[in-house]
């Protein structure tokens, strides 16, 4: 059974059979759950239907879900399991069927769909649960020594549901070993864990403490890949088609085959795990960073990019690995293939800068482990590992790994220290900006009754916080935060910062700087009470500065249109890799491999303001995800989008998804300028633009800077370029003349100078100071001197500057007759402090003194006139 017929066996079993709702997988972005930075089961994006915060579609629901984790990831590679990069699939509960539904169907689909060998199933309960074990022993029939309690069978996550579960386990014979480790629980691959039932009954807070769930739940996961290896007898999982393409490609382009050498082994593992992580964190919208989720990428990738250098693999490679993950997974997740481009532009981006910076940090790391050996030190400081984290891009976790290969360790908590200190750094730097605070705790609230109508008047003012506090006044002067029951207020998302406005009270007004929404929706305000005082439930009156509103709509509108018409233009390899909308500007990051030409950059502009003068109405609706994407609307990555979307439609021009404040119609942009594009950062430009009152503003300064031209050029502006050219043309013209005026005055003045060429044994021969601005000017002038002194030779010397010149040249007939002009010229160059000589034909030479530039002349004709006696 391949993979891709395992998942859709599983599926199709829980949709069709044991009428479960088949979901499609979730995002690897959790939403709204600040508790974990990614999905790593597949219970993770369903905790609201699970506690009965909302309402699930379906009170079963089947899912094959991708998740990351990342907590064994060393481990990557050298074990036959584990993996950063998984798909769990799994049948939840929500109040629906428990326990004993859970395990027949479990044991249903183990034994009669796929068929696996009951006499090799095992499993392991929670110790108390002796429901559980009765289902297992009495209804299933498994025999008592098939069952193992063990204590540690609690599954959780975060914050949220989770219970005692049941795992369930298949024996893969003694050949896998019969050591303790092979047992259940152990780190042995004997028995492996196929699949864990959670019996979902408690629901984890903040604090650590479990409240019971009003309702009990099944949550279940069964890992795609342990299922593959043993359906496809693997003995580990990288064996089956779900990774094997992979390694084969990794060994064709480096040459090391699967299966010669245990570290060859293990990099081809490696690079196979996290190929498939890579590919589909970046289509989920996750950017190599330095934080968070994308350190967690960046992580993966350079980790991957190390063992492929441990292969001998020098360039970069991961695209082609991209293509082979994408082949593979598109039959069940066809979205990637959307995506591909933009996967592989991101990958070999931060792919071609760690190679750079690797091969600089590979030195300095062999260097500091050997001097650290040399002093006895099996320990690298905190600061070496910072180092190179900071300066090489080095994650801790890749130095700890190398230091291991050399039987050294790293001092992390030094590291950990050097790193805080930084982040202090940098915290203090930006202490002005975010000294502004997060709301204080909002449970309070019934979050059901808080509003958002777009419309100022009275209002209650439900929340009052400073500094993250509820206060139930606040006097003129102080920073707070607000929530209103009805807040017309449009908080900052999808690149469109927040509003302002004011909020007055009964005694006292609050300007309000900016809006912002909490992970699980509420908007709130930030201010500054700048008169009187404010107090908490009392009524307010809002008003939003709807000015700044409307010039926002414009450039949110302006930033549809304008990647609207990048498409148009550059086709629809442009994707958005971010935006910010400002009331003044607007602008948009996108990916293209190089500048815009002049006239891909006039033609975007006249297509944006060609659908401005169309006056074509904007339409804003609500939708389905699913529907929305068929319709074509464009869903951009990092945003997360619920199930009901708002789609933004230009018709005939753009579809997006957005939730951004828009106009009514684009003739309210008035007109749209590119100011700027440039570069940032390979692969990214960004575009800069303005649209109504700023265009405007824009057109006027133009206006006036071409009067002030005009004005300085006499004439009237349509003039400007007729008047500039004609400038332009008649100071070439006077250069040229000048060019030839100071040619005729060195040929006048050598005319002049060679009145006093003497002659001796029929060799004319002479010297001069002549006008040369430098050696350059003295060779032409002596170029001049030859053409007129037939058969003769001479020396011709100027002052360029603090320098003195000296060039001499003799014509064939005077060599012959015993002149060398190397030996003349040096002889004059030593009277004036210089140096320097050449061939008896020409030579040049240089001098410092000036003042003996006369005299270094008729040193040289004295010299000439040596030779000829
Ligand atoms: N949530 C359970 C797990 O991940 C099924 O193991």
């Amino acid at each position: 059974m391949k993979g891709n017929d395992i998942r859709e066996s599983y599926l199709s079993f829980f949709e069709n059979q044991k009428g479960h709702l088949r979901l499609k997988s979730f995002s690897l972005i959790p939403k709204d759950d600040p508790s974990l930075l990614l999905i790593g089961a597949g219970m993770a994006p369903l905790k609201p239907y699970f506690t009965g915060k909302v309402e699930p579609p379906r009170h079963r629901v089947t899912t094959s879900q991708k998740c990351i984790r990342t907590g064994d990831i060393e481990n990557v590679g050298h074990t036959a399991r584990h993996h950063t990069f998984f798909e769990m699939l799994g049948n939840f509960s929500f109040g629906d069927y428990f326990k004993k539904e859970a395990i027949t169907w479990a044991w249903e689909f183990l034994t009669e769909v796929i068929k696996l060998d009951k006499s090799r199933l095992y499993v392991t309960i929670y110790p108390d649960d002796h429901e559980a074990h009765d289902y297992w022993h009495k209804m299933i029939g498994l025999p008592e020594n098939h069952i193992y309690p063990l204590s540690d069978n609690f599954w959780e996550i975060g914050e949220g549901p989770c219970g005692p579960d049941s795992e369930i386990f298949y024996d893969q014979g003694e050949e896998f070993g019969t050591d303790p480790e092979n047992q259940m629980g152990g780190d042995g691959d004997r028995f492996l864990e196929i699949w864990n039932l959670v019996f979902s009954q408690y629901d984890r807070q903040k604090d650590g403490s479990y409240l019971p769930l009003a309702k009990k739940n099944i949550d279940t996961g069964a890992g795609l890949e342990r299922l593959a290896a043993v359906l496809q007898h693997k003995k580990n999982n990288f064996e089956t088609d779900l990774f094997f393409p992979i390694i084969e490609e990794a060994a064709a382009l480096s040459g090391v085959p699967y299966g010669k050498s245990a570290q060859g082994d293990v990099a081809l593992k490696v690079i196979s795990d996290h190929a498939r992580a890579i590919t589909n964190m970046i289509a989920d919208g996750i950017l190599p960073s330095n934080e968070g989720r994308g350190y967690v990428l960046r992580r993966i990738l350079r980790r991957a990019v190390r063992f492929g250098k441990l292969l001998g693999i020098e360039n970069a490679f991961m695209g082609q690995m991209i293509d082979v993950v994408i082949n593979m997974m598109k039959p069940a997740y066809p979205e990637l293939v959307d995506k591909q481009a933009f996967i592989k532009k991101v990958a070999g981006v931060e792919e071609d800068r760690f190679h750079a910076t690797l091969n600089a940090g590979t030195d300095l790391l062999s260097e500091m482990l050997e001097d650290s050996k040399k002093k006895q030190n099996t320990v690298l400081s905190g600061d070496k590992v910072f180092k190179l984290y900071d300066t090489y891009g080095f994650p801790w976790e890749l130095t700890d790994e190398i230091a291991k290969e050399q039987g050294m360790t790293i001092d992390k908590e030094g590291f950990e220290a050097a790193m805080a200190e930084q982040k202090e750094r940098a915290r203090a730097a930006r202490a002005k900006v975010s000294a502004k605070v997060a709301t204080p705790d909002t449970t309070k609230l019934d979050a059901s009754k808080l509003t958002t109508e777009d419309k100022d008047g009275e209002t209650k003012l439900l929340l009052l916080g400073k500094d993250g506090k509820e206060i139930s006044e606040a006097a003129d002067g102080t920073e707070v935060t607000v929530i209103l029951e009805n807040n017309p207020f449009h908080a900052e998302g999808g690149g469109q910062i927040g509003d302002t406005g004011t909020i007055t009270g009964e005694e006292g007004m609050i300007a309000v700087e900016d809006t912002k929404k909490l992970p699980d929706g509420i908007i709130y305000v930030i201010g500054t009470v700048t008169e009187g005082v404010i107090r908490e439930g009392e009524t307010v009156k809002v008003s939003v500065d709807r000015t700044r509103r409307e010039d926002l709509a414009r450039n949110h509108t302006g930033t549809h249109m304008l990647q609207a018409a990048l498409r148009r233009v550059l086709g629809d390899q442009v994707n958005q890799a971010g935006s910010l909308v400002l009331p003044d500007k607007l602008r948009f990051d996108f990916t293209w491999p190089e500048p815009l030409s002049a006239n891909q950059m006039a033609a975007v502009e006249q297509i944006v303001n060609d659908e401005i003068i169309k006056a074509t109405d904007v339409n804003i609706t609500e939708m389905p995800l699913e529907e929305a994407k068929k319709s074509g609307a464009m869903a951009l990555f990092g945003e997360k989008y619920g199930d009901i979307v708002r789609v933004v439609t230009i018709p005939g021009f753009s579809k997006e998804l957005c939730g951004g404040s828009h106009v009514r119609n684009t003739g309210e942009l008035g007109s749209f300028r590119l100011i700027s594009e440039g570069g940032i950062g390979s692969g990214i430009r960004r575009i800069e633009a303005v649209t109504g009152k700023a265009a405007y503003e824009m057109m006027k300064k133009d206006r006036e800077l071409l009067a002030r031209a005009a004005e300085l050029l006499k004439g009237k502006p349509e003039q400007v370029p007729e008047k500039i050219e004609k400038a332009l043309a008649s100071e070439k013209e006077l250069q040229h003349e000048l060019e030839k005026l100071k040619q005729q005055q060195t040929k006048d003045e050598l005319g002049s100078l060679m009145k006093d060429v003497q002659e001796k044994k029929g060799i004319p021969f002479f010297g001069a100071v002549v006008h040369a601005g430098n050696m350059d000017e003295l060779r032409k002038a002596a170029d001049v001197v030859k053409t007129k002194l037939k058969g003769g030779a001479f020396i011709l010397g100027t002052v360029s500057g603090d320098k003195v010149n000296l060039v001499g040249m003799a014509q064939p007939e005077a060599v012959k007759a015993g002149i060398h002009m190397g030996k003349v010229v040096s002889r004059a160059a030593r009277i004036c402090g210089g140096g320097g000589g050449g061939k008896p034909a020409v030579a040049q030479a240089g001098g410092k003194d000036t003042s003996k530039l006369d005299a270094a002349i008729a040193e040289g004709i004295k010299a000439i006139s040596e030779m000829l006696d």
